[in-house]
């Protein structure tokens, strides 16, 4: 045999071992007192120094990657002396599966992207500042009673702005218009979170999508225009026509505010606030609100996963309870 049709046949050998009992003959086969290889090492003395210089370093050569290769296949053996039953059948293979709260998010994102809103993320630790003095909800405002906020102990480094866990997706507007200049529209899908008692409706932290769009004309019969080409699209699995109203409501950093509710078996059910944007929110950003307007909302997303797959508690979404995951497998 030649050195190639050795090497051929043990690499062979080693790929089809399947006990370590195997590895350690073909350990003795090759590389053994008497193995293959070692004959041809032992050959050597017979050539001349030419023909040494040339075929040692390869014979070597091969000795080291068998041993190697043999080496690391035994690895695979060890620690157990257990042969492995390869006619054992296999584990089935899990999935995973996108959670429906994603899908919800994913789902408006396209909706939008669709309607030619860009798709826009900010940070969860969030600045005072843009979590709420910038959306016109100054310290000590009693409109901060909103929103039952998670205040992060110590300051930042180079800035006087307390941390908070943001309590919605609002600040994002802020922080997108302060780099940005109008016209633009956006979304915002995020995690937010809220110091309160969990119930079935309320969780310590839940999903919204933002939404702002500023331009020179634009109006609040545009925003419902969009919403409504959102809910159409958005529920048009559920075969009826969604009817949904404007309620007039109030928030720091819109003016008017309203909230949009959705009829669902003869009840109202609110998913969404939103208004024109306040001017003092325009000031903040340096835009000039003489010049520029635009409608912002902000809709719960597991209020819309909720009604979208009738799920009746907000906690179902965040319990990892595989047994309610695994319904939304195709959807
Ligand atoms: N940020 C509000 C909340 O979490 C929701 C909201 C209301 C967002 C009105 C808006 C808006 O953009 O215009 O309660």
């Amino acid at each position: 045999m030649n050195l190639e049709e050795i090497k051929k046949s043990a690499i062979e050998a080693i790929e089809s071992a399947t006990i370590k009992e195997a590895l350690n003959e073909i350990k003795t086969h090759y590389l053994g007192r008497n193995g293959l290889l070692t004959g041809e090492l032992k050959s050597l003395k017979e050539m001349t120094m030419e023909m040494r210089r040339d075929a040692g370093p390869k014979i070597q050569e091969l000795y080291a990657e068998i041993e190697k290769k043999i080496e690391a296949k035994l690895q695979l053996f060890s620690g157990s002396s257990r042969k492995t039953d390869y006619t054992a059948p296999g584990k089935k293979f899990q999935y995973g599966h996108i959670h429906p709260l994603s899908q919800v998010m994913e789902d408006s994102a396209k909706i939008f992207r669709g309607l030619n809103f860009s798709v826009i993320s900010g940070p969860e630790l969030e600045a005072e500042y843009y979590n709420f003095d910038a959306l016109n909800i100054p310290a000590n405002h009693p409109a901060r009673e909103m929103w039952d906020t998670f205040w992060i102990k110590g300051e930042g480094k180079n800035s006087k702005s307390n941390y908070l866990l943001r309590t919605h997706t609002s600040p994002v507007q802020v922080r997108y218009m302060e780099k940005n200049s109008a016209p633009f529209q956006i979304v915002v899908p995020g995690r937010v979170f809220r110091y309160e008692a969990v119930d079935m409706s309320h969780e310590v932290n839940f999903y919204q999508l933002e939404g702002l769009m500023v331009g020179e004309n634009v109006t609040l019969a545009n925003f419902k225009y969009v919403v409504e080409q959102f809910l159409k699209e958005f529920f048009a699995t559920m075969d009826k026509k969604i009817e949904f109203r404007f309620r007039p409501s109030y928030f720091p950093f819109v003016e008017p505010g309203v909230e949009v509710d959705i009829k669902l078996k003869g009840k109202w059910l609110e998913i969404m606030g939103a208004g024109m944007v306040h001017r003092r929110v325009f000031e903040a950003v340096h835009y000039n609100p003489d010049e520029v307007q635009g409608f912002a909302f902000g809709v719960g997303v597991d209020r819309l996963a909720m009604i979208k797959y009738g799920v009746p508690d907000i906690r179902l979404f965040y319990s990892g309870d595989l047994r309610f995951l695994k319904q939304f497998k195709s959807s």
